[in-house]
């Protein structure tokens, strides 16, 4: 799919489909179409759409009407609109179509640009059925053209960068652990090395033995599996210390001997979205080529039982030096982050932000719609937040008071990797800080958000628009 902006009206083009945003309550100002909408009784709520044929005003063949609900426009009203199109659209099998300007509370022209190439480019994601040649209907739109006061195709571009990193955040959420090992992943992060000239280092399993990462690796014992980690560097800011993300890379959580529960088990396939949402971001960054340095690190290993894997009560000794009572097999995430996170500091990070599906517990405090939010520095943390506002991905802040540090108490080691039923979300981030100390850092939650279950199930590609919105702010 082409996108294109364009600094003739709406009226001029001459293709499939031209897009009417309607504000309810509010008459069009083309009298032939508002005469039609009044016939049908289009009441403009927000995602109402109808075609009409052959408007006197519009050279193309048809009109799309879309309800944007009361004026001013909202970014969530809009939003849903945008969705709304692409349905009509694909229903329609229009091969291209034009978007008019619009004005939106408290957006700029820019972000309008961004948001629709955006969406629009992540909407046209499709799920590839494993080793199946049934090819699900290829989507038919080819153009989308976007009004543009100063022809700049440089949002549009950035939005479409944006939505094939999340592209590349979803397949990968999406395939099955027995495809998707932490293997897969690695060999993943060498061919975005070699398409982004990016520089990449794997550690095995003997080298993280070398390094002293015991804690990630008494995960990584009890499968056949071979655990990695690996790290990613994008450097087009010369010296400038890099923003460091780090992606929880579990290709598949069983529980181990605190093995899970058999209902929706099959969804642990997704415990490595984190890892899959800082491989979309470096994507993005690369294909934007912001002048920026990045380094992604992703811990990868599969949780599985067996009689060579971790058991409760277990004391392992962590890169830091700190030992860790493993009380639960199933806190295992915090278990190959905190190593990861002492690895981080070789890279002299500006910050760290960790990405991970961390805590059942964050879906019952914050649902699906804003991702869990811990930090040890403020700046940081309000920093997320604005560019989780501005890109629609949102953040919320939950408090790490070291009250709830004294949770994780353990009577044979430093630590235990959990902290009772209380605040679940909360003390796996205070596990987590312990091996934060020497730099500035800040944790995602994203278990609520990375993927949706149900009918449709898949990845969502979150929270890749925050963290790239966060990048290009550092430009
Ligand atoms: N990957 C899970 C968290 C999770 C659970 C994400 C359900 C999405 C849906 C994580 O490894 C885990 O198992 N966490 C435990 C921690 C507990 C043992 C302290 C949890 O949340 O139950
Ligand atoms: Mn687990
Ligand atoms: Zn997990």
């Amino acid at each position: 799919m082409e996108f294109l902006v364009t600094h003739q009206t709406v009226e001029h083009f001459d293709g499939d489909c031209a897009v009417a945003f309607i504000i309810e309550g509010l008459a069009h100002q083309n009298s032939d179409l508002q005469q039609l909408l009044e016939i049908n009784q289009f009441d403009a709520k927000v995602g109402e759409t109808l075609i009409l044929n052959r408007i006197d005003g519009y050279k193309a063949k048809r009109v799309l009407a879309v309800g944007i609900g009361e004026s001013p426009v909202t970014d969530k009203n809009y939003l849903k609109s945008l969705k709304a199109i692409y349905s009509a659209l694909a229903s329609a099998k229009a091969k291209n179509v034009v978007f008019p300007g619009i004005e939106i509370e408290n957006r700029d022209e820019s972000w309008v640009q961004l948001t629709t190439a955006r969406v629009l480019q992540n909407a046209i994601y499709q799920i590839d059925k494993v080793n199946s040649d049934d090819s699900t209907e290829k989507n038919t739109l080819e153009a989308v053209s976007i009004y543009s006061e100063n022809s700049d195709a440089s949002n549009v571009l950035k939005g479409v960068a944006i939505a094939n990193g999340m592209a590349l955040t979803r397949k990968l959420g999406d395939l099955p652990s027995n495809i998707c090992t932490p293997s897969y992943l690695a060999e993943t992060a060498k061919s975005l090395a070699k398409n982004y000239k990016l520089e990449c280092e794997v550690l095995e399993e003997s080298d993280m033995e070398g390094l002293g990462m015991h804690s990630l690796l008494s995960v990584s014992k009890g499968s056949s599996e071979p655990g990695k980690l690996f790290s990613l560097s994008y450097k087009n800011a010369g010296e400038d210390q890099p923003v460091v993300l780090v992606g929880k890379g579990v290709t598949f959580d069983s529980g181990g001997i605190s093995l899970k529960s058999g209902a929706k088990m099959d969804e642990m396939k997704f415990d490595m979205c984190g890892a899959a949402s800082v491989l979309g971001v470096i994507k993005a960054v690369a294909e934007m080529k912001l002048k920026v340095n990045l380094t992604v690190v992703v811990p990868t290993v599969e949780n599985m039982p067996a009689h060579d894997a971790s058991k409760p009560g277990d004391v392992v000794k962590s890169m830091s030096g700190q030992t860790v009572e493993i009380l639960n097999t199933d806190a295992e995430g915090r278990l190959i982050l905190c190593d990861a996170l002492t690895y981080c500091s070789k890279f002299s990070p500006k910050v760290v932000i960790d990405i991970a599906t961390l805590t059942g517990a964050v879906i019952i405090a914050l649902g699906k719609h804003h991702s869990g939010l811990m930090s040890n520095n403020q700046s940081l943390a309000d920093d997320l937040k604005e560019a989780g506002i501005d890109a629609m991905d949102t953040a919320w802040q939950l408090p790490l008071d070291e009250e709830y540090d004294e949770l994780l108490k353990s009577n044979f080691a430093d630590m235990a990797n959990i902290g009772g039923r209380e605040a679940g979300t909360v003390t796996a981030a205070c596990f987590l800080a312990r091996f934060t100390k020497d730099y500035r850092w800040a944790h995602l939650d994203i278990a609520g958000t990375a993927w949706i279950g149900g009918s449709k199930k898949g990845a969502t590609g979150r929270p890749v628009p925050l963290l790239t919105e966060y990048i290009m702010r550092q430009t």
